[in-house]
């Protein structure tokens, strides 16, 4: 039988007295499609830094594919197939958008001379960023730092890609453009744990949905049956949600919808390095 290509086996962390993984235990497969909500502060990222191998657990396993990777770093995580994006996009800003996605290729995918520029060239175009190839990172605006984010993430070749808030800050018609470019790269077969709080975003993509809140898992399953659980709306959506509802200032039709983005309360602000 074939391993999962993630487990988590009742992984613990802690910062200080603050338990920002409680025994989580999940598993994806290949080409899943995961959506990840939560409200600020849940210990969404962590969750991305205990599989990408930025933070090590407290107690409890990470696997990939079967192998123990727990104390594994992220560099060596990357090269097994585990790539991520960041929230706040920190490119190298004095070289250019093809140099930053060069280094992910070389570096984080391991590939060399040839083989690193097709990959470095596939990721921009996948990312709709050819045509700002030659342009200083320092230079794009949010929208194309999040894409150079997600190409530099595809261009280190991942079997899993991470996704933490890409779709932030961006206008409706780019959240659009967006969720193609996730849905074109799930497509060639990479499974996608995308953290969002723009939930029309991953309800467009996913094909399950986890809400974390203080370190636990809060509902796990399809994602219209987790946005419509009560413990699922108290935790994310917020107790001036849930009293409006009690409340009858919302019909009940629109209680019945799954959350818009208008609903949800807004992510923390991305910041642009200077
Ligand atoms: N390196 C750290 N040291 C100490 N505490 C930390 C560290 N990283 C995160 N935390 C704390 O852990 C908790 C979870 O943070 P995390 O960034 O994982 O939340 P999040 O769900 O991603 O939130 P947001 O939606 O705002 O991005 C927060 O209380 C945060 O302040
Ligand atoms: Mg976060």
């Amino acid at each position: 039988m074939t391993s999962p290509l993630l487990e988590l086996d009742h992984v613990t962390k802690r910062f200080g007295r603050v338990v920002i993984a409680e025994d989580l235990s999940m598993t994806v497969n290949s080409g899943d499609t995961v959506g990840i909500v939560g409200p600020n502060g849940a210990g969404k990222t962590s969750l991305f830094g205990l599989i990408s191998g930025d933070l090590a657990p407290d107690g409890g396993e990470v696997r990939l594919a079967g192998r123990a990777v727990t104390r594994l770093d992220a560099a060596g995580r990357c090269r097994l197939g585990v790539g991520r994006t960041y929230q706040v996009p920190r490119p190298f800003a004095d070289m250019t958008v093809f140099e930053n996605v060069l280094v992910a290729a070389q570096q984080g995918a391991g590939l060399r001379r040839r083989a690193s520029y097709v990959a470095a060239a596939e990721a921009l175009d996948m990312t709709g960023m050819s045509g700002q190839a030659n342009l200083a990172a320092e230079r794009l605006g949010l929208l194309q730092r999040k894409r150079l984010e997600l190409a530099r993430a595809v261009a280190t070749k991942p079997t899993l890609l991470l996704l933490d808030e890409v779709a932030g800050g961006l206008t409706d018609p780019e959240v659009a453009q967006l969720v193609e470019i996730v849905r074109g790269v799930n497509a060639e077969g990479t499974a996608v744990i995308w953290i969002e709080h723009v939930v029309r975003a991953l309800t467009a993509v996913v094909s399950r949905l986890i809400c974390l809140a203080g370190g636990k898992f809060v509902g796990d399953g399809m994602p219209a049956t987790v946005l419509a659980n009560p413990a699922v709306r108290e935790v994310f959506l917020g107790s001036e949600f849930t009293a409006a509802l009690a409340g009858g200032s919302l019909t009940a039709d629109a209680a019945a919808e799954p959350p818009t983005a208008a609903d949800v309360p807004p992510s923390t602000p991305d910041r642009i390095e200077p």
